[in-house]
């Protein structure tokens, strides 16, 4: 039986009173207790964290199952966290770490791809994944990790991304215990942190969603459009106008793509560090919409090597948004702390507080870090 499934009639069960609650409630515990919690454990303290163990052990073992059949040395490694789940395993902040670790030792792996990292589209894949969160209905955002189904990875927006996403497939397979949400809100924080950025608290809890749960295409910014839009779609999302300022400071790093998005080139001349350069240049570079074929962007007259897109371009146009654009440029410290504390808003959107393996996030350390 699917977790969601087990969950519905879970609930029935319990809403139409064929059983006393309390019965009902103890022959629950029991089942889950059996094969979501170790025996010295002490009893999760709430039923929503029973469900996630089940849901994540459920997920894990239909990946474990598949990686059994791989080959190679992911299949030996497969098969230890394969064995780890089968014996109730129960990650641990270490664990999280290990995985942590682990990607950060891909972003390196990039060769000639791009500006040599995969950092930087890891951490678009974390965003893009989050970013589709609508307040009022409380759908979308970073919990069921939509984007692995059509028509939501094939959305416009997220061109390119598959990238990406093919990358954390692989680590998936080496740790089958963590939801795919975990995995890529994690890989988000590892690039940031990684790139030199910020610590950005994060914490696991997220599960993985089913294809109904995908979201509507036009969820995502639309690099062309003005003020209006950029506080329509983030405040969708719950952001105000310092915070919409902060996170577009995420193009500090990586590039567009013309064969993707149809915009061309990068924002700073270090796309694989963060640093508070995007507001610099917006400030000091002479900004002219480039000639071209493609979408309306615009370059630096100075070398036309970089650029930025219209929605960039805002941040120094409209009153409001330019007054954090400057505060941001003038004190790089002040970036890094917004900059943290709205990633980690925007990693949890979507998520029932319930879920949360821990009251308070954690702090992930750096792949060097002792
Ligand atoms: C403000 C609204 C935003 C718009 C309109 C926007 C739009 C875009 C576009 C058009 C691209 C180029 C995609 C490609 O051609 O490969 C891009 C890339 C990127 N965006 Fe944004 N974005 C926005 C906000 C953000 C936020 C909030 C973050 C993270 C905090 C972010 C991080 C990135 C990164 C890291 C890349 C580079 C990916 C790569 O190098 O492959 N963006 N964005």
């Amino acid at each position: 039986m699917s977790f969601s499934l087990f969950r519905a009639s879970v609930r029935t069960a319990v809403t139409s009173g064929s059983l006393p609650r309390a019965q009902l409630r103890n022959q629950l515990r029991n089942s889950i207790r059996k094969f979501s919690t170790p025996p010295e454990a002490p009893a999760p303290k709430s039923n929503t964290t029973l469900y996630v163990g089940i849901g994540a052990v459920v997920a894990a073992a239909g990946v474990a199952f598949y990686s059994f059949s791989d080959s190679g040395s992911n299949a030996v490694k497969s098969g230890v966290q394969a064995a780890k789940v089968k014996a109730n395993f129960v990650p641990t902040k270490e664990d999280y770490q290990k995985v942590y670790n682990r990607v950060s030792g891909i972003f390196d792996d990039a060769g000639d791809y791009d500006d040599g990292s995969y950092a930087p589209i890891i951490l678009r894949l974390a965003w893009h994944s989050s970013g589709t969160y609508d307040k009022e209905s409380k759908t979308g955002g970073s919990n069921y990790a939509t984007m692995r189904f059509a028509p939501e990875s094939g959305h416009g927006a997220n061109a390119g991304l598959n990238v990406a996403r093919d990358l954390m497939e692989n680590i998936k397979q080496e740790f089958p215990w963590i939801s795919y949400g975990d995995l890529w809100t994690l890989g988000g924080v590892a690039a940031i942190q990684e790139m030199n950025g910020p610590k950005v608290p994060w914490r696991p809890g997220r599960i993985d969603g089913v294809q109904a749960q995908a979201t509507p295409d036009g969820r995502l910014p639309d690099g062309s459009q003005g003020a209006d839009h950029l506080r329509q779609v983030f405040g969708r999302m719950g952001f105000n106008d310092q915070e919409i300022v902060a996170l577009s400071g995420g193009h500090a790093v990586g590039r567009c793509h013309s064969n993707r998005s149809g915009f061309d080139g990068p924002w700073t001349f270090s796309p694989t560090t963060v640093t508070n350069d995007f507001f610099n240049l917006l400030f000091d570079e002479k900004w002219v919409w480039k000639k071209w074929n493609g979408p309306k962007q615009l370059e630096d007259k100075g070398t036309k090597t970089l650029m930025m897109l219209p929605t960039d371009y805002v941040l120094v146009q409209d009153k409001v948004f330019k007054k954090y654009a400057r505060a941001y440029a003038d004190d790089e410290a002040l970036f890094f702390k917004d900059f943290a504390a709205v990633c980690a808003k925007l990693f949890e959107l979507g998520v029932p507080t319930a879920q949360w393996v821990t009251p308070e996030p954690w702090i992930m350390k750096n792949a060097d870090e002792k």
